[in-house]
């Protein structure tokens, strides 16, 4: 019988953890934690992305700034806005949410946020320092799935953990964090995508999958073997006239027929994606810690 590792419920447990610290500090007149979200266009992923973190942050008690531009907003218009929040004290850490529209240049963009307040890990300053296995704020989608791993003692020491894409989100950092030589990594890592040949035998091979791809049931019973720990990020919007909004979410795992093979899996919704948005709050606090010395 398969774990399922509830990603909602350690989410929340995070959460009141978070929102009991923050009490206490705020109590002995240190600063509230303030985390901004820049949304641009209407993307309406990313609309349902940014609204969960705002409203995670008034759930633990943190200030949060969502700013909406539109659409047509230039390059030049959101660096301005990137340079208010990179000078604003009252502001701790902020997120640009990607995908940008595509006139817009993420790299340039990611690289105009002050790596202080980069709750995100995107700065290559902070992806260096993550390489390095240096302080740093990890991207929240990676450390996530870390901290679900620990919080259900996953043994992923000397495991064989295979990744299937290279995003620089979550594949290519989640392939550095279990390689890495602590706890929850140690695993021997095998990186996949677009281009690898015999997907199928690397994956039968793994004692754990991580798959990030955005191909609804894509990882099928037959590519992996008994006993595998699969950790499904996939928010895929399939189309179902059932449901009231039109779709339902699917991850990009074979669901119902991996698990009877699996020791733990993430479900979704309510595996991952709860969890990215603990860390982006954990990642938040230690920025009001590091920027309020
Ligand atoms: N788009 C998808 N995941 C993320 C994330 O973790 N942060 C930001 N800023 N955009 C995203």
């Amino acid at each position: 019988m398969a774990v399922i590792l509830d990603g909602k419920k350690v989410s929340l447990d995070i959460q009141e953890e978070l929102r009991i610290e923050t009490k206490e500090r705020v109590e002995r007149g240190r600063k509230k934690p303030h985390l901004a979200a820049v949304l641009v266009g209407d993307d309406p992923a990313s609309q349902t992305y940014v609204a969960a973190k705002v409203k995670a942050c008034e759930r633990v008690g943190f200030d949060s700034t969502l700013i909406k531009l539109p659409e047509i907003t230039t390059e030049k218009e959101l660096m301005e806005e990137i340079k208010l929040l990179n000078e604003n004290p009252k502001i701790d850490g902020f997120i640009v949410q990607l995908p940008l529209p595509k006139h817009i240049n993420e790299e340039k963009v990611i690289q105009a946020i002050n790596p202080k307040k980069d709750v995100d890990g995107f700065h290559p300053q902070n992806v260096g320092r993550m390489v390095l296995g240096l302080p740093t704020f990890l991207p929240a989608t990676p450390n996530g799935i870390l901290e679900i791993l620990k919080r259900y003692k996953v043994n992923t020491i000397g495991k064989h953990c295979v990744i299937i894409g290279r995003s620089h989100i979550v594949g290519l950092p989640m392939s550095i964090l279990m390689g890495q030589n602590y706890y929850p990594g140690n695993s021997t890592v095998t990186l996949t995508h677009s281009r690898t040949k015999n997907l199928k035998e690397i994956c039968q091979e793994a004692d754990i999958i991580i798959i990030a791809i955005g191909k609804p049931n894509f990882l099928t019973a037959d590519m992996v073997k008994e006993g595998v720990v699969i950790i499904d990020v996939g928010i895929n919007r399939v189309p179902d006239e059932t449901k009231k909004r039109g779709y339902r979410l699917e991850g990009d795992v074979d669901y119902n027929e991996v698990i009877k093979k699996s020791s733990f899996i993430t479900p979704v919704p309510g595996g991952v994606g709860p969890m990215t948005i603990a860390s982006l709050l954990i990642n938040t606090l230690n920025a009001t810690k590091l920027n309020s010395k």
